[in-house]
């Protein structure tokens, strides 16, 4: 069933745990997340990036109603986000397509900018009845922009929080968008500071890339919503990939969609039993 995005991040902080949220770019990939998440017994979040709304030709209303179908028929509670907006009409479309919550994504600004542009979306975004989260520090990968090795300042995050009325903050303690590999570092004790410093969940952005060890830390330390996409990618393309290479004859795209559904709904089932208590099962 459909559910607030607020109200899951907010219980999941509750049991000092965090909700994992998952790019969809496919409708396979809003499939295998519920999929994923219903195997688990968990609530997810089903989350559409400005960048897949441009993949799907700019248009956010076919892959919204697609993930928004999936979400009600789900046993397990799941919100829909629409995540790393920058473009103000895809954001006034989020409500009106079933959307809770968006990530409005300013970090690319400078700090008073990054501000002044926030506290302006957050207000339209209230009125929508939407819960906000923003980001602050520049995570590192993300179209060269965000300078690998950027971190949030404490101090700052509890100035901008107060200053733009985000609901939720993401932040840069170490890990980086579209990791292959999991081998990122996250610096544990600036998560608790941040953690210490605002009053909101924190979010961490490009988890692909951190091991379970790193992020069970993070989820105890404060982490309360993660956000995963490119590890649903490599278990997709690799899938694929194998089947291909293996059945040359092969031609009915269901045949090879339904392996790699298969093996995104596994890793998120994984991803979500290390996020629900911090504790590796
Ligand atoms: O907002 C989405 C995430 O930050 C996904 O990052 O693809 O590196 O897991 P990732
Ligand atoms: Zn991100």
């Amino acid at each position: 069933m459909l559910a607030p995005t607020g109200d899951l991040v907010a219980a999941a902080r509750k049991e000092r745990g965090a909700v994992g949220a998952f790019n969809v770019i496919t409708i396979e990939h809003a499939e295998a997340i519920v999929a994923g998440a219903e195997a688990a017994g968990l609530p997810v979040i089903l989350q559409v990036s400005e960048n897949a709304v441009r993949f799907h030709h700019g248009r956010l209303a076919p892959i919204a109603a697609a993930a928004r179908s999936i979400a009600e028929a789900a046993e397990v509670a799941v919100a829909l986000h629409l995540d790393h907006v920058e473009d103000d009409e895809l954001l006034a479309q989020a409500a009106a397509n079933g959307f809770g919550s968006v990530m409005y994504d300013a970090s690319r600004l400078p700090y008073a900018e990054n501000v002044a542009a926030t506290a302006g979306a957050v207000r339209r975004c209230r009125a929508a009845g939407l819960w906000v989260e923003s980001e602050l520090g520049e995570i590192g990968g993300k179209g060269g922009a965000h300078a690998r090795g950027a971190r949030t300042d404490p101090d700052e995050a509890r100035a901008y929080v107060a200053a733009t009325g985000v609901d939720a903050l993401a932040v840069a303690v170490g890990s980086s968008h579209a990791m292959t590999t999991r081998s990122a570092k996250l610096d544990h004790d600036l998560i608790a500071r941040l953690a210490a410093a605002v009053p909101v969940p924190l979010v961490l952005h490009g988890s692909s890339g951190v091991p379970d060890e790193e992020l069970s830390a993070a989820v105890r330390g404060g982490m309360a919503k993660i956000n995963i996409g490119t590890a649903l990618n490599t278990a997709f393309t690799g899938t694929v990939r194998d089947a291909l290479g293996d059945q040359p004859d092969l031609v009915d795209p269901r045949r090879y969609l339904a392996s790699a559904r298969t093996a995104m709904a596994t890793t998120v089932e994984a991803a979500l039993r290390v996020l629900q208590s911090g504790v590796i099962p």
